[in-house]
């Protein structure tokens, strides 16, 4: 069969054009969304006296089979017929004869296309969504599991004092819950219908744009014709979120490579979240979260790639635009293949209380709070700093730790110490001492957790209405 735009050409295309200008290649993902669009436009032109409602039903049957027939994988897609538009066009017609030809009055390839990755980035961004409060789910379940876990926290990687390891793992739950909400908040943009915009400036037949809407259940249609095609803000929107879940989960990727080092050895990884060395037997690599913090190079790519794409292009559509679907697949995929794994993979990892409890036990992270109690003894914070300096120096010369010294020692750097610093010193004491919102004292973690299950309830209900 010729092109399905054949009529103005004298000559075949060059093949070689056929091939780099086609789209099936990738874009046969969105035959799912294109048919459904479809299938709410036919519906539209019976519903206006467009078309026959006899012809309508015959377009839809038609459909459906193609559909069908796609699932089945049945269909071989051909280069020659450019896209996925084109491709299900050519099918319909093959099923149902010239009839078919009929689907495409009112409507152009470019708010088709525009409709079908609408409506696929509107059912992701509710699937990355439920992910990510899975892997909420998993950090918050270790998260009440180590509520009395005691770990250094760190500023420039160097001890700084003492945490909770609960309140660590709440960061993250944290970072998550702003991933998914912009995640929610993208759905307002997305949701929104392009078809009936035509080519670019809308189309002469009386069709009813809010019907098919209504039917696709998009919350609003585009206000100008131009902008519905050639906008792509809301998968740049879409990039720029995955990218900043990617960072989320590469400085997460980071920590556990670290942690599961024989140098820090605060986690182990389960087994079947790792691998193993061709010619080292004794290695177990963290090679999931190594991947996802590499991975996170090509996501920042992609919104690179497509922000470049869109600079200085005139309105309306271009065929530049195509390039906007591969970098969002593989997005996707990535964002899928990293979310899947880390959920399981915090869950069923191990957390060594006991090496943690060891590195608090051997540090200095102590410290300010030995200033803040000689600030409670009337010396100003500045000279109180400078007497700790002075005794942590005098600590790493004689090999000690705070907790080592004796009080005469203590006296010899300021007579206001006295016998209640041991007490002060002490781990728990110096992480519960920091009993304000948000701050890592057991009550107040334990606080963030009920919290964050409200959160979770919260997710929960916009997932189930969105589905
Ligand atoms: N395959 C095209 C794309 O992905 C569909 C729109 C083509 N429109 C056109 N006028 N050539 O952008």
């Amino acid at each position: 069969m010729s092109k399905l735009w054949g009529g103005r050409f004298t000559k075949q295309t060059n093949h070689l054009v056929d091939e780099y200008t086609a789209s099936i290649g990738f874009d046969q993902k969105l035959a799912e969304e294109d048919i459904q669009g479809s299938l709410a436009h036919v519906t539209m032109l019976g519903k206006c006296g467009i078309l026959p409602q006899e012809d309508v039903e015959t377009i839809k049957g038609g459909l459906n089979k193609v559909l069908e027939k796609i699932r089945k994988g049945e269909i071989e897609f051909s280069v020659s017929d450019e896209d996925i538009h084109m491709n299900v066009e050519k099918n319909l017609i093959a099923e149902i004869g010239p009839v078919g030809g009929k689907l495409h009055t009112g409507r152009s390839r470019n708010d088709q296309v525009a409709t079908d990755m609408h409506l696929y980035l509107r059912k992701r961004v509710v699937e990355l969504s439920g992910m990510l409060y899975e892997l909420q789910k998993s950090l918050i379940g270790q998260a009440r599991d180590n509520l009395d876990t005691i770990v250094p926290g760190y500023t420039h990687l160097q001890r700084a004092q003492p945490i909770l390891f609960a309140h660590h793992l709440m960061a993250y739950v944290s970072m998550f819950q702003r991933d998914i909400e912009r995640l929610m908040d993208s759905y307002k943009r997305i949701n929104v219908l392009p078809l009936g915009a035509g080519a670019l400036a809308g189309t002469t037949f009386p069709i009813d744009r809010h019907f098919v809407a209504e039917q696709l259940q998009f919350d609003r249609v585009y206000e100008n014709s131009l902008d519905a095609v050639s906008d792509r803000d809301f998968i740049l929107e879409f990039l720029s979120h995955a990218s900043i879940i990617m960072m989320h989960l590469s400085r997460l990727s980071e920590e556990l490579v670290l942690w599961s080092s024989t140098e820090f050895n605060f986690i182990e990884l389960d087994d079947a979240f790792c691998t193993g060395s061709s010619i080292m037997p004794q290695k177990k690599n963290p090679d999931v979260p190594e991947l996802v913090r590499g991975k996170t190079g090509r996501v920042y790519g992609n919104l690179m790639g497509l922000l470049t794409v869109l600079k200085s292009l005139p309105l309306a559509y271009n065929k530049d635009m195509q390039e906007d679907k591969e970098g969002m697949f593989d997005t996707v995929a990535t964002l899928e293949g990293a979310l899947q794994l880390f959920a399981p993979m915090i869950a069923t990892m191990k957390v060594n209380k006991s090496r943690m409890r060891e590195a608090v036990n051997k540090d200095f992270s102590n410290a300010t709070d030995i200033a803040d109690f000689l600030v409670g003894k009337g010396l100003p914070f500045r000279q109180a700093h400078e007497v700790i300096g002075k005794t942590v120096l005098y600590c790493i010369q004689n090999g000690k730790y705070l907790l080592d010294l004796t009080l005469e020692e203590f006296k010899q750097f300021s007579p206001l110490f006295d016998d209640a610093i041991y007490e002060v010193l002490q781990p728990e004491t110096v992480v519960n001492a920091r009993n304000v919102y948000g701050g890592t004292a057991t009550e107040q973690v334990a606080d963030a957790i009920k919290r964050s299950e409200v959160l979770l309830r919260m997710t929960e209900q916009w997932l189930e209405e969105h589905q």
